[in-house]
Formats: C-alpha cells, sequence, structure tokens
C-alpha cells in the first residue's frame, strides 16, 4: 500500500515523495517576465516537494493574462530559469515548467494593445479581469483563431518546450485547464468552430494532441504531462459530455506515454468528480495526480486507496516550504497571507517561517 511518502516514477520522472507543489501565480517575473533570485530562492526552498510544478509560464510575449507572471518566450527567461533550475537541483529537487496560453483570458491592455485570440470570437461573460491602473475591466471580444493561424500556435508550444529543455526543466506541463486557450478547444460551451478544430471530442482534442506531440518530441513524452479541469467553470467554460472528453483524452495520453496527468478538480467530493477519476483510471494507465480540496489526511487516503498515484498541493505550499517535512512529523501550518499573494519582493514569498532543523 502506497502513502504520500513512497517513491513514485512519473514517466521519466522519479519523485522520492507523492507530495507536488501546485503551479501557483504569484507575480514575481517583473515587467519582462524574467525569472529573478527571489524566484530561484522560493522555488528551491520547496525542493522537498516530490516535484515541483511552475506558475503558469508564457509561451508568448502578448500572452498576458495577469501581471509579472514568469514567461518563457526568449532567451533572456530561459537565462532566467535557468537560475531557477540550478537552484532547484542543487538543493535536491525536481522542476516542471507549465507552459500557458490563456487565449480569450488575456486582455490588451496587459499586451501591448494585441486582441486576445481564442476558439471562438464570444468575450468570457460574467467575469471580470483587473488591469494595473484601470481595475476591473471587462474581458475583451477575442479574435477567433483561423484554421490555418492553428499551426503556429503548436509551434509556439513547441519552441517554448525547446527553452524548458534549455532552461534545465525536468519536463513541462501543457496548462489545458481552467478556461485558457487549450481549453477553450477542447470544451464544447466556448468552441464553436465548425473546421477541423470545431464539433467533435476528437476534433476539439486535436490542438491539445498537437501541442502533447510536439512537446514530446522536444523533450520526451515521459517528461510531458497535461492538466485539465473538464468540471471547472472558471472563466466562464463547460462541457457537455465531460465523462467522454475525460475518456477520450485518457486514452489518447495512454497512446502516447505521458508523464502524467493531472485531474483539477473543485474538491474531489462530488459524485460526478469520482466519476471522472475512475474514467481516467480506465483510460490512461500512467500515473495520475490528484488537485483540489486536498488536506494531508484526505490526501493519504486517496493515495493509500489507489484512487490517486500523488496528490498536488497549492495553497498549503504558499506558507510551508517544507510541507512535506511538517506532513510527515504531524506539525501545524502557517496560514498563508493574502495581501502578499502577488508581489512585489520576497514579503510573504520567500519568509514564511520553517521548522528548525
Ligand atoms: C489558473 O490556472 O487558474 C491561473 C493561471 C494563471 C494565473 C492565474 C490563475 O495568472
Amino acid at each position: 500500500m502506497n502513502s504520500l511518502f513512497s517513491p513514485l516514477k512519473a514517466g521519466l520522472i522519479e519523485l522520492p515523495n507523492r507530495i507536488v507543489m501546485a503551479p501557483l501565480t504569484r507575480a514575481r517575473g517583473g515587467a519582462k517576465h524574467v525569472p529573478s533570485a527571489v524566484m530561484a530562492e522560493y522555488y528551491a526552498q520547496r525542493a522537498s516537494a516530490g516535484l515541483i510544478i511552475t506558475e503558469a509560464t508564457m509561451i508568448a510575449a502578448d500572452g498576458c493574462a495577469f501581471v509579472e507572471e514568469g514567461g518563457l518566450f526568449n532567451e533572456a527567461c530561459v537565462a532566467g530559469w535557468r537560475g531557477v533550475t540550478d537552484e532547484v537541483h542543487r538543493r535536491g529537487g525536481r522542476i516542471m515548467v507549465q507552459l500557458w496560453h490563456p487565449g480569450r483570458a488575456a486582455h490588451s491592455a496587459l499586451n501591448g494593445g494585441s486582441q486576445p485570440i481564442s476558439s471562438t470570437d464570444r468575450a468570457i461573460q460574467n467575469d471580470t479581469i483587473r488591469i494595473p491602473g484601470l481595475g476591473a475591466q471587462p474581458y475583451e471580444v477575442p479574435r477567433r483563431l483561423e484554421t490555418h493561424e492553428i499551426p503556429g500556435i503548436v509551434k509556439l508550444f513547441g519552441e517554448a518546450t525547446r527553452r524548458a529543455k534549455q532552461a534545465g526543466f525536468d519536463g513541462i506541463q501543457l496548462h489545458a485547464a481552467h478556461g485558457y486557450l487549450l481549453d477553450q478547444f477542447l470544451r464544447d460551451s466556448v468552441n464553436d468552430r465548425s473546421d477541423a478544430y470545431g464539433g467533435s471530442i476528437a476534433n476539439r482534442a486535436k490542438l491539445l494532441l498537437e501541442v502533447v506531440d510536439v512537446a514530446s518530441r522536444e523533450i520526451g513524452a515521459g517528461r510531458v504531462s497535461v492538466r485539465i479541469s473538464p468540471l471547472v467553470d472558471y472563466n466562464d467554460i463547460a462541457d457537455s459530455n465531460p465523462s467522454e472528453l475525460v475518456a477520450y483524452l485518457a486514452a489518447e495520453f495512454e497512446r502516447r506515454g505521458l508523464s502524467f496527468l493531472e485531474l483539477r478538480q473543485h474538491a474531489h467530493v462530488l459524485p460526478a468528480e469520482e466519476q471522472l477519476v475512475g474514467i481516467a483510471r480506465q483510460h490512461f494507465h500512467g500515473v495520475l495526480m490528484l488537485n483540489g480540496g486536498f488536506d494531508q489526511a484526505s490526501g493519504e487516503a486517496a493515495v493509500s486507496s489507489g484512487r490517486a498515484d500523488a496528490i498536488v498541493y497549492g495553497r498549503a505550499f504558499i506558507g510551508n516550504a517544507d510541507l512535506v517535512k511538517r506532513f510527515a512529523v504531524g506539525a501545524p501550518l502557517n496560514a498563508m497571507d493574502a495581501t502578499t499573494l502577488y508581489g512585489p519582493d520576497g514579503r510573504g514569498y520567500t519568509d514564511y517561517p520553517v521548522l528548525p532543523a
């Protein structure tokens, strides 16, 4: 029987434990989105995680949907991330970069006037985006990508994966969740296309699978993972048949030998959520990581029962660089300070107390 402390092989990546750090936007990348020394320190402090997955990282210079996220779209970004991966590795950790294009969740005011792109020309409704200096703004109407532009998107992910390898990452995760660009193709409340990238599940999954394939050619499928969230409605998105969508994707990931699949759900307590875990397991026999609402006890239960191979923790890693040790000794967790989540410096980032050595 496995526990959170059992080692795990996820494709080509060997994890010493099953307590994985989730991607977390912390906005310390500066205006140029280049990782800095304080980011290297932050990630390296968390090197005892079974695996670190970085913050959602921009693959395109005009793919910003927040402020000061890390990027991986030029050589300066590669050099910045090299400083991070070197420090994580020096302290014995493993780190994968999450590659991300926000699609219609971006805004022209954050991207030098570039109109957001998407699978559709319909804007995100009933939500706003925070623009520095302007406050909360409605989302913009995106430009629907033409079919002939889609190879260009695949190429962006391929190039970012090549840079990830140059920067020394152990692997990459494709962010196909939370209503961002890849998800805007996957789910049918947003994807209203009539070309080869819309309509059937196979067509809607075509972009993601082309991206998986280009990334696998660059870095090896055993170093590529995908995050999906078929039931999460964040960014105004839904799917009419999540079970079929997961069955199809899981089978395609199985054929391709991915490092792992991360299933992000709201809280992993609803019957519909449980059902998707079963479907993912049925069709994908590689490593399945679950994320959403777990504490130590529920994470332990999911791993020991075999429902999950590893648990991805977000908030708990913000205030607890030594989360693995705290779980191991049953120490209380530091609470996270929400006022220092997004920059500008090490306060509330690298200065949470850790247990004495
Ligand atoms: C998310 O995946 O929900 C996400 C990604 C990037 C952000 C914020 C949230 O900057």
